[in-house]
């Protein structure tokens, strides 16, 4: 008889894999669900020249096709942390980060999964922004941890909301059990929004401020970060850290260059990269290294930077027919707003306090029916704190094509208007 372990049971019943059937099961619906990036402007091409300039070398080639180190490939890391410095604003406040703090790991999310794994027991305690990326949500459960939601408006995290979530947990005891606040500071996943630079500041200071029975960490994930179509960059939340001991950041090159690649990485303060290391050391001893050598190529052949501007150009567009179809479809319904996004690759719609876009209601059926899938928003709730807001959803721009676009906000808006 199979037994699952405590943690296969934690684990169990991530909603979005039904969702994700849904869409395999009927291929002709547009999906605006996948948080996909485009596939239509994957760097096949640089890619290809990367790969061909490493083997060129056959020492380099055969040096990538041997097993690595646990923290990753030092050339890697050693671009990846010069371009972390090279964007450090003159302002920053933080301790110049050094070699051994950059861990190299098989996507972000890896790196969130053994930072959570580094710092959490079961019951421990990660504040979240409500609604937040819900991958994570499923990495604390695996562990047996608590998210507990904070509430957001159009700029992320409120700190004030903040501060009452961990006013709330010292008065019932659980402050202790508090080990980390988690944002996706750029265009998050999944409503896009961006903190400001002042906010991310602000959250940083109270993780340290309410850090009297232990460290409480920010774990900041800026995956989305080089996805910028409007504004100026703003300083990443390790630059915040005065200490140096509070802030993650979690990396990626999954949304800029390829997820198929999945190199991910982390900037960690130094307490934390021997606990993580340990963890990976006895995970897998090392991400694939012939990725880390191909990025490693990508970076210091050029083709990286020159691939971010191609897409970013590319996105840009989505995004304004997503913006123009909702304006032109949507506008007029009572209850029904967003705002747009300077980046990233979601828009995150607000419906009527009444209807509940989850998968067993009239809304997410309907919309079937009219062809067009969504992520309903319930999923990005973190289960305590902040109430579940069952009215949202997250629409990506990433995958489908302009039209597409264009054709699913107004099969999406014929269900919302029949609801
Ligand atoms: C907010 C956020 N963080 C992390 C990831 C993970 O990306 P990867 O593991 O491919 O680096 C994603 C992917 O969708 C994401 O949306």
């Amino acid at each position: 008889v199979y037994r699952p372990s405590q943690r296969a049971n934690w684990a169990e019943g991530q909603p979005i894999s039904e969702l994700m059937a849904r869409a395999l099961a009927n291929p002709d619906l547009i999906s605006l669900a996948a948080g996909f990036v485009d596939q239509q402007t994957l760097p096949a091409e640089e890619t290809g020249k990367a790969l061909a300039n490493l083997f060129d070398d056959a020492d380099a080639a055969q040096a990538a096709l041997q097993y690595g180190t646990t923290p990753g490939y030092p050339p890697l890391r050693e671009l990846l942390l010069d371009r972390a410095l090279a964007a450090e604003p003159e302002s920053s406040k933080a301790p110049r980060t050094t070699l051994d703090q950059v861990v190299v790991t098989a996507g972000s999310n890896q790196l969130l999964h053994l930072v959570v794994e580094s710092l959490l027991d079961p019951g421990d305690i990660v504040l979240c922004a409500a609604p937040t990326y819900l991958v994570f949500l499923g990495t604390l459960a695996n562990v047996g941890a608590r998210s507990v939601g904070v509430a957001t408006d159009e700029q992320g995290l409120i700190p004030e909301a903040l501060v009452e979530t961990l006013r709330r947990l010292d008065a019932a005891g659980d402050l202790g059990r508090v080990k980390a606040i988690y944002l996706v500071p750029y265009f998050d996943n999944p409503c896009g929004v961006t903190m400001p630079v002042e906010r991310v500041a602000q959250a940083v200071e109270i993780a340290k401020s309410w850090s009297t029975e232990n460290r409480i960490h920010v774990i900041a994930d800026e995956a989305y970060h080089e996805l910028r179509y409007a504004g100026e960059d703003v300083p990443s939340a390790h630059t915040l850290d005065a200490d140096g001991d509070t802030v993650v950041v979690a990396g990626t090159f999954s949304k800029s260059f390829s997820p198929g690649i999945r190199v991910g990485w982390g900037i960690l303060p130094k307490d934390l990269v021997g606990p993580v290391c340990s963890q990976k050391g006895n995970f897998d001893f090392g991400s694939p290294n012939f990725s880390q050598h191909l990025m490693h190529r990508v970076m210091r052949d050029g083709l990286f930077d020159s691939h971010i501007e191609q897409i970013r150009a590319g996105y840009r567009l989505k995004l304004q027919a997503m913006l123009e179809a909702l304006e032109e479809h949507l506008s007029s319904v009572d209850g029904v707003h967003w705002f747009a996004p300077r980046g990233g690759l979601y828009v995150w719609l607000h419906l009527p306090e009444e209807i509940d876009s989850g998968l067993h209601g009239r809304l997410f059926d309907l919309s079937m029916r009219e062809g067009v899938l969504y992520v309903p928003g319930r999923y990005c709730f973190p289960l305590e704190g902040e109430p579940i807001h069952a009215n949202t959803m997250r629409l990506s721009f990433g995958v489908q094509s302009c039209e597409k676009i264009r054709e699913g906000i107004a099969a999406l808006s014929r269900a919302i208007r029949a609801v």
